[in-house]
């Protein structure tokens, strides 16, 4: 019998997540998500087949001690990750950057920042230590445009993108794959229910690249960044993915 395949999926209780978390529960993964209370881990759970195949575990994301003990708690049931995929951050709205209240600033750090910075440091440092493993970070097209009183997010975005090209330059000695996966529509969730446009890409799709580039299928897979123009582009990418 095949060995389990293991991912952590950062964010899979969210709109983008959810869809990763469940194409990859449809491929057979044991899938870890880190949850807060009062999250949609209940949503999440009555989304997904094969619910047996999700953990959820309690962890702010923000608190380094908790992103730490998340990776102990993992490796302690599953021996070893074969993949993490982080979809974390927080929205803005309301001012521009230079009238933003320096509380929503600290905020907006804490979430779209210090989560990442601890997800990497528990968890590169994990992938590093088995010498295997892919980790991809999920980016909007923020990372690359600009929208009155919600510039922060794309500041956040840009900043997301590069830790992890950082990460991946610096993965040079090992067997670790780092990716990030730019979308550049928004995205078709649940959430949004009618208010979508066919050309966006719908969050189960994105999971079936996501899929794809863990299984090293899909074109391009040792390429660092893969930048999605619209669901037609993914719709080719998929098709021409190795079975
Ligand atoms: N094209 C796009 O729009 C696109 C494409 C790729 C990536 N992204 C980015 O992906 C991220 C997720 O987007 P989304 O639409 O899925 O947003 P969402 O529905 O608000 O989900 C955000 C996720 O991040 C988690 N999170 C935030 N802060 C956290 C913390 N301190 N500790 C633990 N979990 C935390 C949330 O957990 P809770 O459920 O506990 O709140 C939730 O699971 C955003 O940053 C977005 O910019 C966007």
């Amino acid at each position: 019998m095949p060995a389990t395949k293991t991912a952590l999926v950062a964010g899979g209780s969210g709109g983008i997540g959810e869809g990763i978390v469940k194409t990859l529960i449809a491929d057979g993964f044991v899938v870890y998500v880190p949850t807060r209370a009062g999250d949609n881990s209940e949503r999440l759970q009555a989304f997904v087949d094969n619910s047996e195949l999700l953990r959820l575990i309690p962890a702010d994301l923000c608190s380094e001690g908790e992103v730490s003990a998340l990776r102990d708690e993992i490796v302690s049931e599953a021996n070893s990750l074969d993949a993490v995929v982080v979809s974390v951050g927080s929205r803005y709205f309301g001012h521009r950057l230079h009238r933003m209240p320096r509380t929503d600033w600290d905020r907006s750090i804490q979430d779209n920042l210090a989560t990442h910075f601890n997800l990497q440091r528990s968890f590169v440092d994990l992938l590093r230590s088995q010498d295997t493993g892919v980790y991809i970070t999920l980016i909007g097209p923020e990372s690359e445009s600009i929208h009155p009183e919600e510039g922060v997010v794309s500041i956040m975005a840009g900043a997301q993108k590069m830790m992890t090209r950082v990460i991946a330059q610096e993965a040079f000695d090992s067997n670790v794959r780092v990716h990030t996966v730019t979308a550049h529509t928004s995205i078709t969730t649940r959430s949004r229910g009618e208010n979508v446009n066919p050309d966006w890409i719908a969050a189960e799709e994105l999971g079936r690249y996501v899929l794809a580039l863990i299984n090293g299928t899909i074109p391009g897979s040792n390429d660092v960044m893969h930048e999605l123009r619209n669901q037609n582009h993914v719709d080719a990418l998929l098709k021409a993915a190795r079975a």
